[in-house]
């Protein structure tokens, strides 16, 4: 049966992609006395819990900034443990991933990962490449304007002229040109900022801002995070007039 909440989300239309800024791992872990890595284990379980939920609200696709690219810069002790629990992650949830028909995927500079992680990441995209109800994508290692500059590194490298260079173009060579636009981003714990997250995609995408710690969101909290999406108006540039014309016809 479904909740009270959830049942309000089938009044409107779902996104067909949610990105989501997983942050506050390390304040959550801070308030409870524990040392940060505590709180990137538990961040883990709200990676489960979202990616079960928006499995099962019919989600489309799920793209989770998991490390940036500046986040290579922190104590090494807390880099370690996170290629770990992403490593095992990866390793436990294979299976389950297969079975739920989630297709996985990565963005970033992913050669820049360990070389053990890398390997399994790659095992896990192709044991899951089939897959068609949803599609994970975890970006790693990953910051909006490197990929801006690999892709205007190819753009060069493949000699296209610029007068052949427009939107449509360019976000072929993004790291994201099999995915739709985001819809929404969620951010957790309270900050307003993008954080290097896919700068160009983000044109017109909702934004939610949660003071919520990573760790504490749950399908509950995904739930409101959707409905309040659902009660925005995305113009795109137009006026509210337009937009209502267009969602009559
Ligand atoms: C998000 O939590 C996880 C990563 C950035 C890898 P943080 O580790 O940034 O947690 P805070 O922001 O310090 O609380
Ligand atoms: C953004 O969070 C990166 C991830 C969620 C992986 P950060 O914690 O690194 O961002 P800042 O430093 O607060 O901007
Ligand atoms: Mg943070």
């Amino acid at each position: 049966m479904k909740g009270k909440v959830e049942s309000l989300l089938t009044q409107g239309k779902l996104p067909r992609h949610i990105v989501v800024i997983m942050d506050g791992n390390g304040r959550w872990a801070n308030r409870k006395g524990f040392d940060r890595i505590s709180g990137h284990k538990e961040g883990m379980k709200s990676v489960k819990s979202v990616v079960k939920a928006s499995r099962e609200l019919g989600i489309k696709a799920v793209t989770l900034f998991a490390f940036s690219a500046q986040n290579w810069k922190r104590p090494k002790s807390e880099v370690n443990a996170l290629m770990e629990l992403l490593k095992e992650y990866l390793i436990k949830e294979v299976n389950r991933l297969v079975e739920k028909e989630i297709k996985l995927n990565a963005i970033g500079r992913l050669w820049e990962l360990p070389s053990d992680v890398y390997e399994v990441l790659v095992k896990t995209i192709e044991k899951t490449k089939l897959c068609k109800e949803m599609t994970l994508t975890l970006a790693l290692s990953y910051g909006g304007r490197e990929e801006i500059i690999d892709a205007i590194k190819k753009i060069i490298s493949d000699g296209i002229s610029p007068e052949d260079l427009h939107e449509e173009i360019f976000s072929q060579f993004l790291y994201t040109s099999n995915l739709p636009e985001p819809d929404l981003l969620i951010r957790t714990s309270g900050e307003i900022r993008l954080s290097n997250f896919l700068l160009w995609q983000l044109a017109y995408t909702e934004i939610y801002v949660t003071k919520t710690l990573w760790p504490d969101f749950k399908k509950k909290h995904l739930i409101r995070a959707l409905i309040n999406y659902q009660n925005r108006e995305r113009r795109f540039g137009l006026t509210s007039d337009q937009i209502r014309k267009r969602e009559v016809n």
